[in-house]
């Protein structure tokens, strides 16, 4: 009676984790897919590589400034994303997108300056 139960918790924990940002399910970035997706969508407003067209707002930062913000991780640039940033739109994007564009962001990283 109870060693099904168990199987069932199980069940529902690994679904639960296959939906968690870092669950195992997690597809594996794709920058290329990224900056397919970058050039959609966010050069609207953002510099997305390091040669920006010069129409691009100033008061928009880059992707390669993102990329460089000190402490900067892909979580951190992933959580900016999912949380709508005026002005830009609520833009519905899948894990799968927001894990692309955020590898492609991170391409922008320069080498790791020597850490104080
Ligand atoms: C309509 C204009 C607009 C579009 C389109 C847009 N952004 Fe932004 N984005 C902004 C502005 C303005 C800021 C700065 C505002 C702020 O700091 O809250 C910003 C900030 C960000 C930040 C945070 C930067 C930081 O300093 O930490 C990230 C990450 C980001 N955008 C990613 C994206 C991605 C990825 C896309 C495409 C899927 C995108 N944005 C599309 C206007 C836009």
């Amino acid at each position: 009676m109870t060693i099904p139960r168990a199987m069932a918790f199980t069940a529902a924990l690994t679904l639960v984790s296959t939906a968690s940002f870092a669950g195992p399910a997690t597809p594996k970035p794709d920058p290329a897919k990224g900056r397919t997706l970058a050039e959609r969508v966010c050069v609207a407003c953002h510099a997305i590589s390091k040669t920006p067209a010069s129409t691009v707002a100033s008061e928009v930062p880059s992707f390669p400034a993102i990329a460089n913000k000190p402490g900067q991780s892909m979580e951190a640039i992933a959580g900016r994303i999912v949380i709508p940033h005026p002005p830009m739109p609520a833009i519905a994007l899948t894990r799968e997108e927001i894990v692309n564009v955020v590898a492609y962001i991170m391409t922008f990283k320069d080498a790791p300056e020597t850490n104080p």
